[in-house]
């Protein structure tokens, strides 16, 4: 690592409360956003790790944190990275520092045998010289289906605490929510997504299963995730929701929802990135729940 006048490269658990405090200050003051939200529900991910610049005051300059994002990709286990919080000060952008944050997180990727890294970017052609590689992501559009099976549902709140330890369980027991890409674990983002997004519904359906879903303005239903150990059928979840909605969007790959919806390509300004040695991308369409973003 390049010396650099007055700063101080550390890397560590970003758990660590000091570590944790120095990079939650630098996303607030880059992005406005409150990462310490988190502390709620037992702090971030307990596997990241930051590479970050300090100033003599401890004070984060720079960072980017990598933590465990096993994915199951085409049915098969991909022991996946991802990268998150990566951010300069303004102060000091354009002197080579996300160049040295990023370099010492994928060499440590590489060291501990992730077979794969990804990130979420608006600006993919930072990303391009580490080699990592855009993927199309996609939603599925069609006609909501009939004939359900009605289970007993019940809403929960993640603000309150008897059903984000709930949550946090079945999160943390989940079977993917798709075979052709999903996250095996992403527990501490998903709590966080869900506190950030207003209109996000949870509905408990048979007291297993967590639905997560939006009523869209035209009447539609939006399907962003399901936790549990099994994935119920599309016919049955709208019949315990009771909603016979006019059209069904659902926001990851449906292989497992008994259902089958038109490929859509898009899903808004952040672009989904991979590296891997071994020229790994889903087969077919898909796309990583809005519920998993980091
Ligand atoms: C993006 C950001 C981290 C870059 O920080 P920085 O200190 O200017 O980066 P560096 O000086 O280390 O530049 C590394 C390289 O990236 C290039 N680069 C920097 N910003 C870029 C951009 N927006 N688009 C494309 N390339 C960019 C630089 O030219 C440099 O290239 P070089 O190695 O060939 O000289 C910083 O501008 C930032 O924090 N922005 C706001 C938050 C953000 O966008 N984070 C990334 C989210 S995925």
């Amino acid at each position: 690592m390049p010396g650099r006048r007055g700063l101080s490269f550390r890397s560590g658990p970003v758990a660590n409360p000091v570590t944790w405090r120095a990079v939650a200050g630098l996303l607030e003051d880059v992005f406005e956003i409150d990462a310490t939200v988190l502390d709620q529900f037992g702090g971030p991910d307990p596997t990241g790790v930051s590479f970050a610049w300090f100033d003599a005051a401890g004070t984060c300059i720079a960072n980017i944190s990598a933590f465990d994002l096993p994915l199951v990709m085409d049915g098969a286990v991909v022991h996946a990275a991802g990268l998150q919080s990566g951010a300069v000060r303004p102060s000091h952008r354009g002197r080579g520092l996300y160049r040295d944050v990023m370099e010492a997180a994928l060499a440590h990727c590489d060291a501990e045998g992730f077979e794969a890294v990804v990130l979420l970017t608006d600006t993919p052609e930072l990303y391009a010289r580490y080699r990592f590689e855009p993927l199309a992501q996609h939603r599925f559009a069609g006609a909501a289906p009939t004939g359900g099976r009605a289970l007993p549902v019940r809403r929960l709140e993640v603000g309150r605490k008897a059903d984000a330890a709930l949550l946090r369980r079945l999160l943390d027991g989940r079977r993917p929510v798709s075979d052709r890409f999903a996250p095996l674990r992403q527990t501490e983002m998903f709590l966080f997504n869900a506190l950030l997004m207003p209109d996000l519904r949870l509905d408990l359906m048979d007291e297993d299963t967590v639905i997560a879903w939006q009523a869209g303005q035209d009447g539609g239903f939006d399907l962003l995730d399901i936790v549990g150990g099994e994935i119920p059928d599309l016919a049955d979840i709208l019949a315990s929701l009771r909603i016979a909605p006019a059209r069904v969007l659902v926001h990851f790959a449906p292989d497992r929802l008994a259902w089958a919806g038109k490929a859509v390509a898009g899903t808004g300004d952040m672009v989904l990135m991979l590296r891997t040695k071994r020229g790994l991308r889903p087969a077919k369409p898909f796309a990583l729940p809005p519920t998993a973003e980091f």
